[in-house]
């Protein structure tokens, strides 16, 4: 629940229902209005929507990635605290081991990372297993501008602008069997553009995973692009996940496989330590980091103003929005 302390500090996040933006629901409201006005079925709803992107895209300039814009302002306005962490920091603070270990490293060394041609396989529990293409992936729903708060379990959060669609576009078409209760993520590890598999931090490849209902919430998405561009390299591209109740390593980069399970997979940071890295990994600051406590974070770009750290919110600010996932759980068992 949120606290009284958090509603004073006007920490409060826009519910479910502010998520989808008024600008997706009213494209999405008048397409169906204009399909049943013609009798079309759901085949010609979806090729239409493809048209009307595919115009969209041959008026943009290369590198830009065009999104509905509507959320921007909506989440901007709820969080009086936060604003967007400058596109310079986004870009050049991060964290792709298989790049090298410094924050610095992955923007200096990403530019070996070849994005096309990309092909992602989803498999596993589904009754339609599929290999889709980046062409494919880009049109699989449209594509929304999503500001969300990202925290590393370092202790570290920044404010992205993201661009992409839910998760739950994807899953739904793929269309799980009664035995998925899992989604496991297998990012890229090819040693030829990726310097960092050299060193044995992690066992590549980087392999993340949730819950079936964490992936299917609305707020877990696939990205393509930030801050109105296609995704740097350094971020992850040409897609990554982002689940923003989660610290921030549970968002693999540049993902190749999606793979649905009934056992909860195998993931990176828990097999190299698994009482520093839980598969749940919430954001709390209730529960602490073996090393460290994560009450507080310092948010990236605020080093000006006195260095001061932040109170961390339970699940990182979006507790209305995903905790009831996790009604009756322990939540310092199951971290
Ligand atoms: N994905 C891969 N493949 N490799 C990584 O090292 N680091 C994770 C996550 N995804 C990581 C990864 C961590 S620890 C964080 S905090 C975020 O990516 C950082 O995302 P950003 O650099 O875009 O801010």
């Amino acid at each position: 629940m949120i606290s009284s302390r958090e509603r004073r500090l006007g920490l409060v996040h826009p519910q479910a229902s502010d998520i989808t933006p008024r600008a997706v629901f009213e494209q999405r409201r008048a397409l169906m209005q204009r399909m049943a006005a013609g009798g079309a079925g759901a085949v010609l709803a979806s090729w239409a929507a493809r048209d009307a992107r595919a115009q969209v895209a041959a008026t943009v300039a290369p590198g830009q990635l065009p999104a509905l814009k509507s959320v921007r302002s909506s989440l901007a306005g709820a969080l009086a605290s936060d604003t967007a962490t400058p596109h310079k920091l986004v870009t050049t603070y991060n964290n792709y081991y298989e790049f090298g270990t410094e924050k610095a490293d992955p923007a200096r060394r990403a530019h070996t990372l070849k994005t096309e041609p990309w092909t992602v396989s989803i498999e596993g529990e589904v009754r339609k297993p599929m290999k889709l293409d980046l062409d494919a992936l880009l049109k699989l729903a449209p594509m929304e501008e999503r500001i969300y708060r990202m925290r590393c379990v370092e202790g570290w959060s920044m404010v992205i602008p993201w661009i992409g669609w839910s998760m739950a576009d994807l899953i739904r078409k793929v269309e799980p069997t009664g035995n998925a209760k899992f989604v496991e993520f297998t990012t890229l590890a090819d040693p030829a553009q990726m310097p960092g598999l050299r060193s044995r931090v992690l066992d590549w490849p980087y392999v993340e995973g949730l819950r079936l209902d964490e992936a299917m919430n609305p707020l877990t998405m696939m990205a393509f692009g930030l801050y109105g561009e296609v995704l740097p390299k350094q971020n992850g591209a040409p897609l990554r996940l982002v689940v923003p109740w989660k610290y921030g390593f549970k968002s693999g980069k540049s993902i190749v496989r999606i793979r649905f399970t009934e056992k909860q997979p195998a993931t990176s940071w828990n097999v190299a330590a698994a009482r520093e890295y839980g598969f749940y990994s919430n954001v709390n600051p209730k529960v602490d980091h073996p090393r460290w406590s994560q009450a507080t974070e310092r948010r990236i770009g605020d080093d000006g103003l006195l260095q001061r750290r932040r109170p961390t919110l339970m699940f990182n600010g979006y507790e209305a929005q995903v905790g009831q996932l996790y009604a009756g759980m322990d939540l310092a068992k199951f971290y």
